[in-house]
């Protein structure tokens, strides 16, 4: 069954992160961010990937917000998503703590962009 298969690599897949990519992730924001955000975002955030082509709002470095920088509003999007846009929702997939985590990593890497501005 080719479903089976899928699974299977994906499994697979997520083992072998977990396996060989965990060096240096003592923050479990950077954790979640690296698995599951970094894709779209990028390492750095600043949304230079395929998936992020033409969505300036990918960017989260450039001090541009649709739904920031307020961490309630940010949080509400992760675990929403936004149906307008591929960001996708994470509630269910993400336990309330890894989302608590990972939206203080990316406003993090958000006032990185931006030395001297908090967001
Ligand atoms: C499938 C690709 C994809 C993944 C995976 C993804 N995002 Fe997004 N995200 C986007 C896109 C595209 C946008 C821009 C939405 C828009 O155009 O309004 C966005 C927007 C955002 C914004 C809002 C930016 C703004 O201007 O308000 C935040 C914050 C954000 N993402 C955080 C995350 C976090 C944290 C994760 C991981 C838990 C994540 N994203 C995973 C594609 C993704």
């Amino acid at each position: 069954m080719r479903n089976t298969l899928l699974i299977r690599s994906i499994a697979l897949f997520l083992a072998a992160g977990g396996a060989f990519g965990c060096s240096g992730d003592a923050d479990p924001g950077a954790r979640v961010w690296r698995k599951k955000c970094s894709a779209c975002h990028g390492s750095d955030g600043a949304g230079r990937t395929r998936f992020a082509e033409g969505r300036p709002f990918a960017d989260l470095t450039d001090g541009r917000w649709r739904h920031g920088p307020d961490r309630e509003a940010v949080r509400r999007l992760v675990a929403d998503g936004d149906p307008a846009s591929p960001m996708p929702p994470f509630a269910g997939r993400l336990s309330p703590e890894e989302i608590d985590a990972v939206v203080d990593f990316s406003l993090g890497l958000a006032a990185a962009g931006r030395p001297g501005a908090r967001p």
